[in-house]
C-alpha cells in the first residue's frame, strides 16, 4: 500500500499483488546496495584538520627530540594550538595521527593493536577524550597490508578486530594506507574494511590510499567503486616541503582532470595530500598558491606543520574565511585548470551563488 498527497488531501492507492512484489523487490535491491556501500553520511564538505606526517615523519626518539617525536604530547599540544590560535574556529577539526604510533607487534594474547607504550603512556582513549573535550575529532592511520609503510603491523588478517578496536578507541577518521599489500586484492579489501568500520556503529570518515597504489602499477582505479566505499582517497605521490612538490601535484591533477575531477563531490573527495604552508619550503606567494589551488580542487584541508611556529601572515592564509568558504562550498564541485599559456595557468571552480555579505543562496 502506498499513500500519496493530492491537492492537500490524502488519497489511498491500492496496489495489485504483483506491483507490490516489484516495489518490495526494488526496496530490497536499494537496501542491499546501501549495505554494499559506505553510506556513512560523513564528509559532506572536504574534511579539515591537521596530520603529523609531512612535518614530523617517523620521529620516535623522544629523548633527543622531545618536541618533535610522535607522541601523546605532540597531539595534545597541537589540539591546544588548534583551539587557542583560532584554527578550530576557522573549521580545522580532525587531529590525525599518521604512521609510527604503534608497538612493533600486536598483543600476543588478544592480537589487538597496541599503541607505543612509551610515547602514548596514557593510551589512545585518553588522547581521544582530550581531543573530544576540546571540541575536535580524532583520526588514526593504519595500513591495508601486512605492515604500515614504516614497518608497523597492518590490518590484513585482522580487519574485523581492528575496526572494532578503532571504534573502542573513539576514532572519528581512519586513514588506511596501502604499503606491503597486493593491489589486486584492494578492490575487494578496501570496501570490506569500510563495511567493517560501518558495522561498529561508530561514524568514522574513511580515507583510502587504494587508487594511488594502483596508479603506481599503471592500473586505472575504479573511481565509481571508490565513491561508494571511501569518503576520500589519495590519488598521487606524497607531498614534500617544497614548491616543486606542490607544482608536481598540481600538474598531475590538471593533466588527469578529465578522469579524476568528475568523481569528487559531497561525501567522496579526491585528496592531493596535506597543506604544507607554515613549514620551510614555500614562500609567502607560494603559500597563497597552495591554499588557493587546494580550495579550487575541493581538497581536504589537512595541515601538516608546527602550529607553534607558523608566522602570522601564513596563519592568515590558512584561516582566510573566503578561501575556506570556496573549499567548503556546499555544491562540492571540484574545479579544474581551464587555461595554460606559457607559465600562466588559470584554475576555476563553480560555487553556489552568494549575496554581498557572503551568504549562500539556497
Ligand atoms: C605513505 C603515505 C603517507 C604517509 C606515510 C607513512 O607514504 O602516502 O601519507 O602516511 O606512508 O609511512
Amino acid at each position: 500500500m502506498n499513500v500519496a498527497r493530492k491537492s492537500g488531501t490524502r488519497k489511498e492507492i491500492r496496489e495489485t499483488p504483483s506491483k507490490m512484489f516489484y516495489n518490495i523487490l526494488f526496496l530490497l535491491l536499494v537496501s542491499y546496495r546501501a549495505t554494499q556501500a559506505l553510506e556513512n553520511g560523513l564528509a559532506r564538505t572536504p574534511p579539515m584538520g591537521w596530520m603529523h606526517w609531512e612535518r614530523y615523519r617517523c620521529i620516535t626518539d623522544c629523548k633527543n627530540y622531545p618536541n618533535e617525536c610522535i607522541s601523546e604530547n605532540l597531539f595534545k599540544r597541537t589540539t591546544d594550538l588548534l583551539v587557542s590560535e583560532g584554527y578550530a574556529a576557522a573549521g580545522y577539526e580532525y587531529v590525525i595521527i599518521d604512521d609510527c604510533w604503534l608497538e612493533k607487534s600486536r598483543d600476543n594474547v588478544t592480537n589487538k593493536l597496541v599503541e607505543d607504550r612509551y610515547r602514548f603512556p596514557s593510551g589512545l582513549n585518553h588522547l581521544a577524550d582530550y581531543i573530544h573535550n576540546s571540541g575536535l575529532k580524532f583520526g588514526l592511520y593504519q595500513d591495508y597490508g601486512t605492515h604500515t609503510c614504516a614497518g608497523y603491523p597492518g590490518v590484513i588478517n585482522h580487519m574485523a578486530l581492528d575496526a572494532q578496536t578503532f571504534a573502542e578507541w573513539d576514532v572519528d577518521y581512519v586513514k588506511l594506507d596501502g604499503c606491503y599489500a597486493d593491489t589486486a586484492t584492494m578492490d575487494a579489501g578496501y570496501p570490506e574494511f569500510g563495511r567493517l568500520l560501518n558495522k561498529t556503529g561508530r561514524p568514522m570518515i574513511y580515507s583510502c590510499s587504494w587508487p594511488v597504489y594502483q596508479e603506481y602499477e599503471g592500473k586505472i582505479p575504479d573511481y565509481e567503486a571508490l565513491k561508494q566505499h571511501c569518503n576520500l582517497w589519495r590519488n598521487y605521490d606524497d607531498i614534500d616541503d617544497s614548491f616543486e612538490s606542490v607544482a608536481k601535484i598540481m600538474d598531475y591533477f590538471s593533466k588527469n582532470q578529465d578522469r579524476i575531477q568528475p568523481h569528487g563531490g559531497p561525501g567522496h573527495w579526491n585528496d592531493p595530500d596535506m597543506l604544507i604552508l607554515g613549514n620551510y619550503g614555500l614562500s609567502y606567494d607560494q603559500s597563497k598558491l597552495q591554499m588557493a589551488v587546494w580550495a579550487i580542487l575541493a581538497a581536504p584541508l589537512i595541515m601538516s606543520n608546527d602550529l607553534a611556529t607558523v608566522r602570522p601572515e601564513i596563519k592568515a592564509i590558512l584561516q582566510n574565511r573566503d578561501v575556506i568558504a570556496v573549499n567548503q562550498d556546499p555544491l562540492g564541485i571540484q574545479g579544474r585548470r581551464i587555461l595554460i599559456q606559457k607559465n600562466i595557468e588559470v584554475w576555476a571552480r563553480p560555487i553556489m551563488p552568494r549575496n554581498a555579505a557572503g551568504y549562500v543562496f539556497y
